[in-house]
């Protein structure tokens, strides 16, 4: 089974990562997704922090569960494909 898309790509805009280049994601995954025509479908949320400062920037999609750090805030395609290509976690709720 494939992981679903991301409905959310949720960057971490907090003091660390937002300095690093988290804020500029933020306005580069809008502007992606609108020359792309999938905003509205994908939306971009920033978030304070994910506790993880140090391998910043972060982001979390979501419903796939996708977390991924190290991002480039000058590269939204880069992180649109590496938040939508991680399979979703498993969960520990479902049968072996
Ligand atoms: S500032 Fe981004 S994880 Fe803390």
């Amino acid at each position: 089974m494939s992981a679903p898309s991301p409905s959310f790509l949720m960057i971490c805009t907090g003091p660390n990562c937002g300095e690093r280049g988290g804020k500029a994601l933020v306005r580069g995954l809008r502007d992606l997704l609108i020359d792309r025509g999938q905003h509205g479908p994908i939306r971009v949320a920033p978030v304070s922090c994910f506790g993880q400062c140090a391998t910043g920037p972060n982001a979390c999609a979501w419903p796939n569960g996708a977390f991924v750090t190290g991002l480039d805030g000058s590269r939204p395609e880069v992180a649109l494909a590496a938040l939508s290509a991680q399979p979703a976690p498993a969960n520990p709720a479902d049968p072996a």
